[in-house]
């Protein structure tokens, strides 16, 4: 069997340090916020040149906390896609807003030159979503807010690492949100994410937010330290035991993404000669690969030829969002039309790619996919 993700190689290849930083952890008496969570905020906005974060209980909860702190709810609109994992849209709804859909380009990213046409007086933020690991044309979606006033909340959750025009995503909007679910570019053994931002003020808020509110380091009264809310919050603190696997995986996530791109590329050579439509990268961004995703208009019987020889194919995503039970009500006259969502969403569909996929099975997927091609 091909599977599509494992995370079992990579624990096999790093039980004994993960079982010694879990140990090393505990016996420190710290569950929470302790110098694991430090280590790691640091490192992270280090890696990523990003000016301040905070580190949060998933991505959707960076999501949450970047609309809560910008201010974001009753009665705004946010821009942002359809074609995207649920949590999204949810984010957006669950602080009482809602989105408002754009059509996606060829890329499968939002078509920033669609933007415009959605903006209304309520519209209070842009939300790109640079999905399977590419960048959206952060340069066209950065004139168009500055032009309107709006917000930008960076949805990086499949992206972390990745770059246009040299700058990491994360860094260009008032926030950017990052995902550690364990197939995730930095994958942890449980939930995690996090939120950055280039604003001192946004930061403490969040953080704030993350722990019901509170003013952590309020040194004028220790009592409030821990017992007095100053803004409604949450509770989205990961435990240091999280951290302390995270931290001895952060400083391979280059490695780990020199090894997708290699595979993605040994992907593309390998199928340049079918009628798969295959990802392209733009000469001015540097995808991260987080999936390796292909069109054909007869998808649903190449992943069905492709099980018969144990390839285990996910599709990312088939449902549009604004096809979906939960959130057509949000979904104005003049976002229920979208033809490029609507007809990519019958046709992608993402081969197996992730870090300790072997050439060998990369190339039998490959084999076996040119050889179902040449026959449909
Ligand atoms: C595009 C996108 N946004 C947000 C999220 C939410 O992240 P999490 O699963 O960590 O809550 C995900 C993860 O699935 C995602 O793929």
């Amino acid at each position: 069997m091909i599977k599509s993700w494992s995370y079992v190689e990579e624990y096999k290849e790093l039980r004994k340090k993960i079982l010694e930083s879990i140990d090393r952890t505990l016996k420190s008496g710290q569950i929470f916020f302790g110098k694991e969570l430090k280590k790691f905020e640091k490192t992270f906005i280090k890696q990523n040149n990003l000016r301040y974060g905070v580190a949060v209980g998933s991505g959707t909860d960076a999501l949450y906390i970047a609309l809560l702190g910008l201010g974001i709810g009753q009665g705004d609109e946010i821009i942002t896609v359809s074609n995207t994992a649920i949590p999204t849209v949810s984010a957006i709804k669950s602080c009482g807003a809602s989105a408002k859909f754009v059509d996606i380009g060829e890329d499968y990213l939002i078509n920033a030159n669609k933007i415009e046409k959605y903006i209304s007086k309520n519209t209070k933020a842009i939300m790109p979503v640079h999905l399977y690991g590419q960048v959206c044309d952060m340069e066209k979606i950065c004139k168009i807010a500055k032009k309107y006033k709006l917000k930008i909340i960076e949805d990086c959750a499949q992206a972390q690492g990745a770059k246009f025009k040299n700058k990491y995503v994360g860094s260009f909007g008032d926030a950017g949100c990052f995902s550690f679910y364990p197939t995730k570019i930095l994958g942890a053994y449980g939930d995690g994410g996090f939120v950055s931002t280039n604003s001192m003020k946004l930061y403490k808020k969040m953080k704030r937010i993350r722990f019901y509110g509170i003013e952590q380091n309020d040194k004028k009264n220790k009592f409030k330290n821990k017992y007095y809310a100053n803004e409604h919050g949450i509770n989205s603190r990961i435990a240091e035991i999280q951290f302390s696997i995270l931290n001895l995986k952060l400083p391979k996530v280059n490695s780990l993404i020199k090894r997708r791109r290699k595979l993605a590329k040994l992907y593309t050579q390998e199928l340049k000669n079918t009628s798969l439509k295959l990802p392209a990268e733009k000469t001015n961004c540097k995808n991260v690969f987080y999936l390796y995703v292909v069109y054909h208009p007869k998808r649903d019987l190449i992943i069905e030829k492709l099980k018969k020889h144990n390839i285990q194919i996910n599709i990312n995503y088939p449902f549009p969002i604004h096809k979906m039970k939960a959130y057509r009500n949000m979904v104005s006259k003049k976002c229920d039309y979208l033809p490029i969502t609507e007809k990519m969403t019958k046709g992608i569909f993402s081969l197996p790619l992730y870090p300790k996929l072997k050439t060998s099975e990369l190339l039998k997927v490959s084999k076996i996919l040119n050889r179902i091609l040449i026959r449909i």
